[in-house]
């Protein structure tokens, strides 16, 4: 039985960890945070994707969460799935990524399979960690072996999971690349073989650099479409018939998560870093998209305005404040910049979100303490505007439009009406 260590047991190594024990390997999910440790040994899971009943079920097959590194000794594959975040000059921080590295150099026995997940910029498995997992005493490809496979998890994504999404692989010679791709076969329907890691880590960094650059493309067009009268909305429906050559990609509040406002940035560090010019694309889309969501509060003083209403002093909603629908996940979500904009206005926030209990906004006059209204309806009725975020599935639309006396839709869900403002 092939032994498991996955490094990391947030949302990309948790559910990873379960689906590999589900296929009946025997899995250790290793993470340096010793209260969520016992949280998941408790059967208690912290991830929108994975039920109380999936880890229940993982851990009845052999899971268990640990924060002790000397399991990754026993360990035939290790898996790497910690975070990639960036520092406070907008670089990568390979901080987690070296940390692991460490831990696993400490560790590893010959014969060990080592694959990198999270994502980073080309050149990070060659050059940063291989030689912290090698040391001096191992060689790459005849003692372990040691692969790039981009996470492609899509938290939320009811049809799309660990088994049913390809999974890319890409070693640091031919047989690191096999030994990836056989491991996988384990529990993935469909393993690709790419060139080499560097192919491996930039086909990541190239799937969120288009979405990144598709959503900026749409949420620009939709300023100039606005002050031209045209329903760029129904544009896009009526490009999105078009069979080949076309793909939707609709205007927002702007972009958050863990990954579309990160990653692009880590290749163009690396561009500018490497080679001293600038990635053009990612920084314009990264402009546009920051730029979102104070685009959405100066929509909403307009539509306050034609409602003959000042932005200081009214009270205004905010629905569905993380980062997409229907996960709970708050990082990098647009509605921080929307709601402490709206503050410095002197526009009184309250929000709804069933998924976040309570929510903190930092706003230059200090932390904003708040907590979800319980009746969103109800609220929306007592609310002089509200702003339509993330549509989780739970939402009546409709309901929320006709309880609104003022209602700014950022997600094109509604039709525009008396009081329905689409962006
Ligand atoms: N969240 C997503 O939707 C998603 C999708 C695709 C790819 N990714 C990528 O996957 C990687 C992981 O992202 P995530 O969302 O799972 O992060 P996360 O923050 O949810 O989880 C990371 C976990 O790693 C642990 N950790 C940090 N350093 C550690 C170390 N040295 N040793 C052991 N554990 C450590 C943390 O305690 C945390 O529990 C990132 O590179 C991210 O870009 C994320």
């Amino acid at each position: 039985m092939t032994r498991l260590v996955v490094i990391g047991q947030g949302y990309v190594g948790l559910p990873m960890a379960l689906e590999a024990a589900r296929a009946g390997l025997a899995v250790v999910g290793l993470d340096t945070q010793a209260s969520l440790v016992a949280r998941l040994n408790a059967g208690r899971s912290h991830i929108d994707d994975v039920s109380d009943a999936a880890l229940a079920a993982g851990l009845a097959a052999g899971y268990t969460a640990s924060t002790d590194a000397a399991c990754l000794r026993a360990a035939d594959v290790i898996l790497v799935c910690v975070p990639t975040p960036l520092t406070a000059d907008g670089g990568p921080d390979l901080g987690p990524i070296e940390s692991a590295a460490r831990a696993i150099g400490a560790h590893v026995a010959p014969g060990t399979l080592v694959i990198l997940e999270s994502t980073t910029y080309p050149g990070t498995t060659e050059e940063v960690f291989a030689p912290l997992v090698l040391g001096d005493r191992l060689s790459v490809g005849t003692d372990v072996h040691i692969a790039f496979s981009p996470e492609r998890i899509d938290p939320g994504n009811a049809t799309y999971g660990v088994r049913n999404t390809p999974k890319v692989v890409g070693g640091l010679t031919p047989a690191c690349t096999r030994a990836a791709r056989d491991f996988y076969a384990q529990f993935i329907d469909t393993v690709v073989e790419a060139k080499g890691a560097k192919e491996a880590e930039m086909a990541k960094l190239l799937e969120n650099t288009f979405r990144h650059v598709n959503i900026a493309l749409v949420n620009e067009m939709m300023r100039f479409s606005h002050e031209l009268d045209i329903d760029l909305w129904d544009a896009i429906d009526c490009a999105d018939t078009k069979p080949f050559g076309f793909m939707a990609f609709r205007p927002g509040p702007g972009v958050g998560g863990h990954c579309i406002p990160v990653d692009p940035a880590y290749l163009s560090h690396r561009v500018k870093a490497r080679l001293g010019y600038a990635f053009r694309m990612v920084e314009l889309a990264a402009e546009i998209n920051t730029a979102a969501p104070l685009y959405v509060a100066g929509r909403l003083w307009e539509a306050l305005n034609e409602h003959r209403l000042a932005v200081n002093g009214a009270s205004v909603l905010l629905v569905g404040v993380t980062y997409k629908p229907n996960v709970s996940d708050l990082r990098e979500s647009p509605a921080v910049p929307l709601a402490k904009r709206l503050t410095q206005w002197g526009a009184r926030v309250s929000y709804h979100d069933a998924h976040v209990p309570s929510w903190r906004v930092p706003t230059d006059a200090g932390v904003l303490e708040l907590t979800s209204v319980d009746d969103v309806y109800a609220a929306a009725g007592g609310a002089d505007a509200v702003v339509l975020l993330q549509p989780h599935a739970t939402y009546d639309l409709d309901r929320l439009a006709r309880a609104s006396s003022l209602l700014l839709d950022t997600r094109g869900r509604l039709a525009p009406s008396g009081s329905v403002h689409r962006l």
